[in-house]
């Protein structure tokens, strides 16, 4: 059952997407060689509280931490940990969650430590590029099948690859709820789009094959290949004629001034 917001449900999510914004950024601050994963995560989770939201990633699921943290070829889902330590030219996606007044906002984000070669910075580009791509389809009367072939065709145009096993979903009074959002796609299938449908899009792409497994802690998903993965993501609200974006970059970009792509 897809759940369509009403204008003031509609800014109450994105005040919750504002405050995970406003995170991400404050995690960016502390992006750099030498940092361990479950260092950021204790920063997102004390930004989150003391700015009056609740971290919902932690316990979702039985999910262990406030943020996901993915290094390298893990794409999504990996558990910060006083053991990963952020190295130069490693790649870092952070994802998380954030319930404000009721409702979630979900966005991530892949960020290079240091300097990356250029295949993985190309990587980093194209996928969010892809991610704005879809979100340019999120427009009343498209499919959800036009978002996906959006996403695919861009990814696959530059020769990276589009994981399978994850998707974008609905969300608001849950993190997850109808529909989901593939990344793959064609064009005219699917459900149709209407205006009030909130949605997060989230492009997970792969440099090599596109093929995950999930590790044994039982979250962690990386490539089989060992190859790196990118993931970039925003909550949108359907509308007509333009998507309405409820997540923000603008503080991270901020954060990373010129490095910001
Ligand atoms: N933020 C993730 C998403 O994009 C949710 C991760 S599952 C969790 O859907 F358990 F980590 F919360
Ligand atoms: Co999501």
């Amino acid at each position: 059952m897809i759940f369509l917001k009403t204008d003031e449900e509609v800014e109450l999510m994105r005040a919750s997407n504002d405050l995970l914004g406003r995170t991400l950024a404050e995690v960016a601050k502390h992006i750099q060689p030498g940092v361990t994963t479950a260092r950021l995560d204790k920063i997102a989770e004390e930004f989150i509280r003391d700015n009056g939201g609740i971290p919902s990633c932690k316990g979702f699921e039985g999910y262990p931490a406030a943020l996901c943290t993915s290094v390298n070829e893990q794409v999504v889902h990996g558990i910060p940990s006083e053991e990963v330590v952020l190295k130069d030219g490693d790649i870092i996606s952070v994802d998380t969650c954030v319930l404000l007044n009721g409702f979630h906002g979900d966005s991530a984000y892949t960020f290079p430590v240091g300097e990356v070669s250029d295949d993985v910075m190309r990587l980093l580009r194209t996928t969010k590029e892809c991610l704005y791509l879809g979100i340019d389809c999120a427009v009343t009367g498209k499919r959800l099948g036009d978002v996906g072939f959006a996403v695919q065709n861009h990814a696959e145009k530059n020769g990276f690859s589009v994981v399978r096993e994850f998707v974008g979903h609905g969300i608001g009074r849950e993190m997850h709820e109808d529909p989901e959002v593939c990344n793959y796609g064609r064009r005219g299938n699917g459900i149709v789009l209407k205006s009030g449908m909130t949605i997060a899009i989230e492009p997970m792409i792969c440099l090599g094959r596109r093929n995950v497994l999930i590790e044994d802690d039982g979250w962690t998903a990386r490539t089989i290949d060992r190859k790196p993965a990118a993931h970039y993501e925003l909550s949108v609200c359907v509308r007509n004629g333009k998507a309405d974006i409820l997540s923000t970059f603008d503080y991270i970009r901020q954060v990373l001034g010129e490095r910001f792509i």
